[in-house]
């Protein structure tokens, strides 16, 4: 007799400070950091680059860029991280500055994130945002495994952006999944709210990263990684590095 098909469970971790309460070994994780590192992998990832290593730290993303043929960049508090030539920004990784290239990346929050995701040992990792939000939803009804969609936030801190993606993806996916998590409704309601326009929503709410990235004068890069499927290429975590899957 045919066992009944086992509905998978999906959970919602609104900071990393609060990832090990979740069942990471038997889940595919889900790094959100949508301003901007998921957005920006996405980008170099459609754009051609031949893959992403995220790397915890500015001093190993350096040492490899030594070793290696490969684009560093790294991004700290929203700037381009001292010791580096690139940053985070989405812009930067053009067809014809990243095509065949290996990116070396290292950022405040979403770098970290994927790294506390593996000493978890994850059942598997993929990075989600807007820019290919449609890909991660596919993916996941496909897969019919456990989900955890794990925000990067800010420093531990829960962020709007983030948990607004994660709305938008229980949103789509909901009926494929039990969902028994009040973080997952928190983002699901939340989403409801903004999804009219999230970027005047983020406004009138003064979100802390959004403001910050705006006084530094980067809302092109905003409105682009608020931009649902601008890049939409699904990205997994394999051997090491982040690749077009
Ligand atoms: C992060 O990791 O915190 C972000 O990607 C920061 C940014 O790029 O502004």
């Amino acid at each position: 007799m045919l066992s009944k098909q086992r509905v998978p469970q999906l959970q919602t971790c609104l900071s990393p400070a609060l990832l090990h309460t979740n069942n990471v070994s038997q889940s595919i994780v889900v790094i959100i950091d949508v301003l901007r590192a998921t957005s920006t992998i996405a980008a170099a990832l459609k754009n051609g680059a031949k893959s992403v290593i995220p790397v915890n730290s500015v001093a190993e993303c350096i040492k490899l860029g030594n070793q290696l043929e490969v684009v560093t960049a790294g991004e700290r508090d929203g700037r381009i991280a001292e010791g580096l030539a690139y940053g985070n920004t989405p812009f930067q990784y053009t067809e014809k500055f990243i095509k065949g290239k290996t990116l070396v990346l290292t950022t405040t929050n979403g770098t970290r994130l994927l790294h506390m995701a593996l000493a978890e040992n994850a059942k598997e990792i993929i990075t989600g945002s807007f820019t290919n939000l449609s890909s991660v939803c596919a993916y996941l009804i496909e897969k019919k495994q456990n989900v955890i969609l794990a925000c990067a936030a800010w420093k531990d801190k829960v962020n709007l952006e983030d948990t607004l993606f994660a709305g938008a993806v229980i949103s789509k996916i909901k009926e494929h999944f039990i969902i028994d998590c009040d973080s997952s409704q928190i983002a699901e309601s939340l989403y409801s709210l903004a999804r009219g326009d999230i970027f005047e929503f983020m406004q009138m709410k003064n979100a802390s990263h959004f403001k910050r990235l705006l006084d530094f004068g980067l809302e092109k890069d905003i409105i682009y990684c608020l931009t649902e499927n601008v890049s939409d290429v699904l990205v997994i975590y394999k051997d090491g590095r982040l690749v077009a899957g």
